[in-house]
């Protein structure tokens, strides 16, 4: 495609603080910013990663967390009610995402104590049954069938006639619908592995070893810059994105914070352990054919092999995790204990649910000539009320 860009921005000149998305000279029309043959800043990023900052509210149950979260740990007050639309809605999901993230990086200026505030904890809890409620009602009832839980995780798997965000972007994809793309999997890839390795000491034997295998790879068998994440945050750094923890959670739509929610649900849950390795093993399984395309789609766009080096990793990872992840952690979990079949197959129902409607959105959005983000990437940051 045609650039109107006289010289690609170089990546490690784009700022790496929050208010990057603010960014004008972010590139809209090529992929070329890191194309220099050297990765943009190394193979992996600063060493001193600060806690993100605490995103913008959304509503009345994010103003009330944010307005609290700011001081010191204490009892809350009377808690705003469940709100209206528990599963993708702007308000619930950010609240929900707020409430988890205190179990991974925290935020800044939010003392670490929040983390179990029993207050805070009792109203997540409250928040995450209606989350969990409606994630069940929209998935509908599960059957576990004599045919396995291997072949009806195979049949899940197996793409259908719905919509594809990868394939959309192989059709049509531009270099700004490559970045938002990019954006919206920041929730999850920036932390890829941490939720389901919560599962680890929830299980044993077979299904354990399988578990530590497939994570083993994720965490880049101890390289840093073979961590799965860190390959994620190269991908951005060499598009002219920020690679900074939540740099945009204040552009990610409610359906996104679903998807990272429904899986730190399953991961800090031990009666969920086996939605949990049904996620797993569904995103195991249907990883290799779209992370394919995604690396075809940013070679068309001229993006370096340094940006596709995250998703190449993935198509010969995935070929091996899909087999490990069916077979011996899906199969040996149930084989262990058979009652667990059926929340296996729930988990594998529920991010199929939760992508399903991302994708949705996403797709009609962009066919409309518009943003999938809650505002574009280069448009202003609101004032986040700090
Ligand atoms: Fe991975
Ligand atoms: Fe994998």
């Amino acid at each position: 495609m045609a650039s109107t860009l006289e010289k690609p921005v170089p990546a490690d000149t784009a700022p790496l603080s929050p208010d990057a998305v603010d960014a004008p000279e972010t590139p809209a029309d090529d992929l070329t910013v890191g194309a220099t043959g050297t990765p943009a800043g190394g193979r992996v990023g600063p060493t001193e990663r600060p806690e993100p900052p605490l995103p913008e509210p959304r509503g009345e149950i994010t103003a009330f967390l944010l307005d609290h979260l700011r001081d010191e740990p204490h009892d809350l007050p009377a808690l705003p009610p469940v709100g209206d639309d528990p599963l993708f809605g702007e308000d619930e999901q950010l609240a929900l995402y707020l409430a988890y993230e205190l179990h991974y990086r925290g935020f800044e200026g939010v003392a670490e104590d929040w983390e179990w505030e029993p207050s805070l904890l009792a109203w997540r809890r409250r928040q995450e049954r209606a989350f969990e409620e409606a994630l069940r009602e929209t998935v509908g009832p599960v059957e576990v069938s004599d045919e396995g839980i291997v072949a009806q995780l195979d049949e899940l798997a197996t793409p259908g006639d719905g919509p594809s965000l990868s394939q959309w972007l192989v059709d049509h994809g531009e270099a700004h619908h490559v970045r938002e793309f990019c954006a919206h999997r920041t929730a999850w890839q920036l932390k890829e592995a941490d939720p389901h390795t919560w599962v680890i000491p929830r299980l044993y034997g077979a299904a354990k070893a399988a578990l530590v295998h497939i994570q083993a790879d994720e965490y880049g068998e101890g390289v840093e810059e073979d961590v799965h994440a860190e390959l994620f945050a190269l991908t951005l750094r060499e598009l002219g994105m920020d690679d900074s923890y939540g740099a945009y959670l204040d552009l990610l739509p409610g359906p996104t914070l679903a998807g990272t929610n429904v899986v730190s649900l399953f991961g800090l849950h031990r009666r969920l352990r086996g939605a949990a390795i049904g996620h797993l093993a569904i995103f195991e399984m249907f990883s290799v054919l779209p992370m394919g395309r995604v690396s075809d789609v940013l070679g068309r766009l001229g993006a370096s092999t340094w940006a596709r080096l995250f998703f190449d990793t993935h198509v010969v990872a995935d070929a091996d995790h899909q087999t490990i992840a069916a077979r011996d952690l899906a199969g040996g979990l149930v084989a262990q204990d058979p009652r667990l079949a059926v929340d296996v197959l729930f988990g594998a129902h529920a991010i199929g649910a939760v992508e399903a409607e991302m994708t949705r959105r996403t797709i009609a959005a962009w066919e409309a000539g518009e943003t999938s983000l809650r505002r574009a990437l280069s448009e202003p940051a609101q004032d986040r009320g700090a």
